[in-house]
């Protein structure tokens, strides 16, 4: 285990399992269409690649960078688009990949801004859900884990952009964040 982390929540065999599900539940609603996945950037890295590879779905793939946290942990509540999709979502059934709803304002933006598009259909998944830190009444069409609220971090989750690329999810140590 990383000697930042207090514990481990979620290891790499919980996280294979939920991701299994979500992408045979993802396989059945999107029979017979091609839909465009999207990362939202950095966070979802490691959920969506996992994911995308788990569905037999024929798809494409994008990315768009969000940010709303920078270094702190409270959300600004202005998710800013730092680096926008390259595909023109118009008429697609846009797939939009998370690693975790809070405050809700990142996925509310994503939503109205690609249905604004013209996306003809949205459907979120994310891997983590904090409902208990909801500030907007948005909610994933699918959620692996939810949770509370704990301050995780790893599998692409970050604090002060460290520790997303530890395969499991952990809890960061007090002193770490205190300091
Ligand atoms: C995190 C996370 C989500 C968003 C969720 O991104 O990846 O996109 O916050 O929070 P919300 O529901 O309160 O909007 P962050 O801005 O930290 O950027 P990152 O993905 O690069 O870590």
């Amino acid at each position: 285990m990383n000697k930042d982390l207090q514990s481990i929540v979620i290891t790499e065999d919980e996280i294979r399992e939920k991701v299994k599900a979500a992408a045979a539940w993802l396989d059945e609603r999107y029979k017979g269409k091609n839909p465009l996945a999207v990362s939202v950037l950095k966070g979802s890295v490691m959920f969506f690649c996992d994911l995308v590879r788990a569905m037999e779905t024929p798809l494409q793939i994008d990315f768009m960078t969000v940010s709303s946290y920078g270094k702190g942990s409270v959300s600004s509540g202005v998710p800013k688009i730092v680096m926008d999709l390259a595909a023109n979502v118009s008429g697609r059934d846009v797939l939009l990949v998370e690693d975790i709803v809070d405050s809700g304002h990142t996925l509310v933006r994503m939503r109205d801004l690609l249905l604004g598009r013209g996306a003809a259909s949205f459907t979120a998944v994310t891997l983590f859900d904090k409902p208990c830190r909801r500030q907007v009444d948005v909610k994933a069409d699918y959620s692996c884990f939810e949770i509370g609220d704990e301050f995780i971090v790893g599998y692409g989750l970050d604090y002060a952009q460290q520790y997303r690329t530890l395969p499991y999810v952990g809890i960061l140590k007090r002193e770490i964040y205190e300091k």
